[in-house]
């Protein structure tokens, strides 16, 4: 049986449906099983548990034997996940996989507090005498998500990033085909995969979205100083404010490249989805 937590999520709905498709045995540890059901399916096992209540997490993974882990940003991301890792030793789980950062944040130094963060619960799996795995992609495509009304309303999309900026990205459902694969066979313990596509610069992304809707969509670079104003006011903590800003800083920089591995097609069994395929498979949310 494997535990899966942040199932409702962006990679943990794809990876709820690569497991269903594989028809494998797993349980999600969810906060709110009513609204997981209606998100992931009335015929997914599910169980209320949260991550800030450690006796949940210990209960709702009785007779797992393997746990997928992730939880969103969140300035006790660490705290949470130690709830995780500790009451799956409690419960008998045997092999963590962590749905972890990417390689060029997760660092004990990182100017990135999620980075640490991530560095700091790898060392601690580690540690913790579990086997255990960790996946680390790239940039998310599916972050363009929340760039939807900007596309919507104004027909561009505003970064803090030069047009031409190289970026390892990956569709999240390729993360989770990985997951699956990896949670439902062996000789993956003790290994760290970097997961990305080959480099895609921002506007040929943003010139993807355009293309699969019909409309041109402009990528227009701005001043950090600009996407900061704008994060907040759109109401974003300080904190969060902070690590976009790191993110964005570092990315600008040329940090955020591709691995330049194959490891999605051999731990997939298909090649990376790129930004075409993800623009046409989600359309409709850039429309209207
Ligand atoms: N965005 C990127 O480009 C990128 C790149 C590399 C790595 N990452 C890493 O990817 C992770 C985020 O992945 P994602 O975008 O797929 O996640 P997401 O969509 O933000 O989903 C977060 C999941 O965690 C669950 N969760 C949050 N707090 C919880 C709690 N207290 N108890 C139980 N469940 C809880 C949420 O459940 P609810 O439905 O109850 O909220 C949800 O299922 C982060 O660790 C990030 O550092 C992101």
């Amino acid at each position: 049986m494997i535990g899966v937590i942040g199932a409702t999520g962006s990679t943990g709905r794809a990876l709820v449906a690569a497991l269903k498709e594989k028809g494998a045995d797993f349980r999600c540890l969810v906060r709110d099983t009513a609204a997981a059901a209606e998100k992931l399916g009335g015929d997914v096992e599910m169980v209320q548990a949260d991550l800030a209540d450690a006796a949940s997490l210990e209960a709702g993974l009785q007779g797992c034997d393997k746990l997928f882990l992730l939880s969103g940003h969140s300035p006790v991301m660490v705290e949470q996940q130690m709830n995780a890792v500790n009451a799956a030793k409690a419960a008998g789980v045997g092999h963590i996989v962590k749905l972890s950062g990417g390689s060029f944040i997760t660092k004990e130094a990182s100017p990135a507090m999620i980075g640490r963060g991530h560095w700091e619960l790898e060392e601690a799996i580690k540690a913790s005498g579990l086997e255990w795995t960790m996946l680390r992609p790239g940039f998310f495509m599916q972050n363009f998500l929340n760039m939807a009304e900007m596309i919507k309303g104004m027909g561009k999309v505003m970064m803090p990033l030069p047009a031409d900026v190289p970026l390892g990205m990956i569709d999240v459902r390729d993360t989770a085909d990985v997951a699956a694969n990896v949670l439902t066979s062996d000789g993956h313990a003790g290994q760290t995969y970097e997961l990305s596509g080959p480099n895609v610069v921002p506007a040929e992304a943003v010139a993807a979205i355009g293309e699969a809707i019909g409309k041109e969509i402009a990528f227009v670079t701005v001043p950090m100083e600009g996407a900061v104003g704008a994060m907040k006011e759109r109401g974003m903590p300080d904190w969060l404010v902070d690590h976009q800003s790191t993110l964005m800083g570092m990315a600008a920089n040329g940090e955020m490249v591709s691995y330049g591995n194959d490891l999605i097609a051999e731990l997939s069994g298909h090649a990376p989805r790129t930004p075409a395929d993800f623009a046409r498979d989600f359309a409709g949310a850039f429309q209207g």
